[in-house]
């Protein structure tokens, strides 16, 4: 694998390669694997969370594209795996457009690899944090119309990301036409269950000492992320495994999933 300019960290494991070592990948490392297999031990069920949440993420594109919106930023994108953006929604719009951005170098320099000579997919390494940034890369500015609604994609990384995440996404939905949507996963311990807080406060601990610290919030906060009730499409902020329809059968991930609706409330 060709990574150019990009020098990934080796001395530290961090969440995009151990997530990809939980889903199965090969693009990790050492660190990451013995770093994986530790967080297994006091979180058992992390990689069926994982599974979980790649297909909250597929339900989650096919619902935009349902929605009339085709285009895609892919924000904290990961590794590329089975079912990646750009494959469900080429699966139903050959003509939609996604812009995947992520800040590990071996996420980026995969998802080029795998997306080369592709005049409708890019792959930016950058900083979600920077949305002006982010928003300006050629890579995203020459792929995505603003002009047109924009599926803003923030799944299983904000919780890796410290500070005001309302303040964060306002920076991205104010460059967004209306009709764009924002779609989020989010860990949160805020759960009726304290079996399942618990095991949620474990995971966050797993990921201590790694390059990607985790950072619960709060219902409310998730909410507040999004822009608020009036914007969620229903059934709003659940479980993600119950996102759009409950899945009672299903054991709890203590993720929360929900999309929201720019110029619906
Ligand atoms: C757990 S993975 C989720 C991947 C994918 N979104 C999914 O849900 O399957 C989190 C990803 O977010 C990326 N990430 C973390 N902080 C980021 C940041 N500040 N800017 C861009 N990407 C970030 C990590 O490198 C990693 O690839």
């Amino acid at each position: 694998m060709a990574y150019d300019d990009l020098v990934p960290d080796l001395e530290r494991a961090n969440a995009a390669r151990m997530y990809d070592y939980l889903l199965g990948g090969a693009h990790n490392f050492a660190v990451d694997r013995e770093a994986a297999d530790r967080a297994l031990t006091r979180r058992a069920d992390l990689a069926e969370v994982a599974r979980a949440n790649r297909r909250f993420l597929a339900r989650a594109v096919r619902w935009c594209l349902d929605h009339d919106v085709d285009q895609f930023l892919d924000l904290g994108s990961g590794v590329p795996t089975v079912g990646n953006v750009h494959e469900i929604a080429h699966g139903y719009a050959p003509g939609a457009r996604i812009a995947y951005v992520d800040i590990e170098p071996v996420a980026v320099a995969a998802g080029r690899s795998l997306v080369s000579g592709s005049d409708l997919v890019t792959v930016t390494h950058g900083d979600l944090r920077q949305p002006d940034s982010v928003l300006g890369a050629p890579t995203v500015a020459g792929l995505l119309d603003l002009t047109r609604p924009v599926a803003v994609l923030a799944v299983a990384v904000l919780h890796f990301v410290p500070g005001d995440r309302t303040a964060l996404l306002d920076g991205y939905r104010r460059a967004l036409a209306p009709g764009s949507v924002l779609a989020l996963s989010h860990g949160s311990d805020d759960v009726d269950d304290p079996e399942l807080a618990a095991r949620v406060r474990a995971g966050v601990e797993a990921y201590r000492g790694t390059a990607s610290e985790a950072h619960l919030r709060t219902r409310a906060e998730i909410v507040d992320a999004l822009g608020g009730e009036d914007r969620l499409v229903p059934p709003g902020l659940v479980e993600l495994e119950d996102w759009p329809v409950p899945q009672s059968a299903r054991p709890g991930t203590g993720m929360f999933g929900a999309l929201s609706r720019l110029g619906a409330g």
